[in-house]
């Protein structure tokens, strides 16, 4: 029987040296592999009280809208800097290669909302803290960090301190 880690294509060198990169095109691709991983994230919130998901772009756009879809939730995008059409907030963060900025829209989250944040992959941790500082500036409350991956040694958990994190997948 295969796990969802068995679908996970390593490139190493990519898209810098020294980096390995966990590719999930050879997850989703294989409908074996979908369902694994939609699963094991799924049974990581039974139990959880929580109104919406938000999913940072892209990837964890993959799986945050089919767990929304799930649980019976809607689903908000954190989107990359320019791309979103209303009032934005908007915060800026370093990643394991390079630097970036994202956007939600102010009227995205409600104050009071249990939100559950979804990403494919927690590298150095910069991205999903960006996005809980835009999540808790329009009043959400954070109940959950959800990754497929998680590389641990980057330590990407010290910057999600206080925060419930968990990652299907963990490397080392
Ligand atoms: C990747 C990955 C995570 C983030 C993790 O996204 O999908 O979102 O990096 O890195 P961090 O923990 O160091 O912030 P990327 O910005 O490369 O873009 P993509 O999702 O659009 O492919
Ligand atoms: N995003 C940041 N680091 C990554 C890695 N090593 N593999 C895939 N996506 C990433
Ligand atoms: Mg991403």
């Amino acid at each position: 029987m295969k796990k969802v880690e068995d679908y996970v294509r390593s490139i190493p060198d990519f898209p810098e040296p020294g980096i390995i990169f966990r590719d999930i095109t050879t997850v989703l691709q294989d409908p074996d592999g979908l369902k694994l991983a939609i699963d094991g994230l799924k049974e990581r919130l039974d139990g959880v009280d929580f109104d919406v998901v938000v999913g940072a772009e892209s990837r964890g756009f993959i799986f945050g809208a089919p767990l929304a879809y799930e649980f019976g939730k809607g689903f908000v995008p954190v989107r990359k800097k320019g791309k979103l059409p209303c009032e934005t907030v908007c915060a800026k963060y370093d990643l394991e290669y390079g630097s970036a900025e994202i956007e939600m829209h102010k009227d995205s989250i409600k104050p009071g909302q249990k939100v559950v944040v979804v990403d494919d992959l927690i590298a150095t941790g910069g991205t999903i803290e960006a996005a809980i500082k835009l999540i808790e500036s329009l009043g959400g409350e954070v109940v959950k960090v959800l990754f497929l991956m998680e590389l641990a040694g980057l330590n990407g958990r010290e910057k999600l301190k206080g925060y419930d994190v968990e990652s299907v997948i963990t490397y080392p």
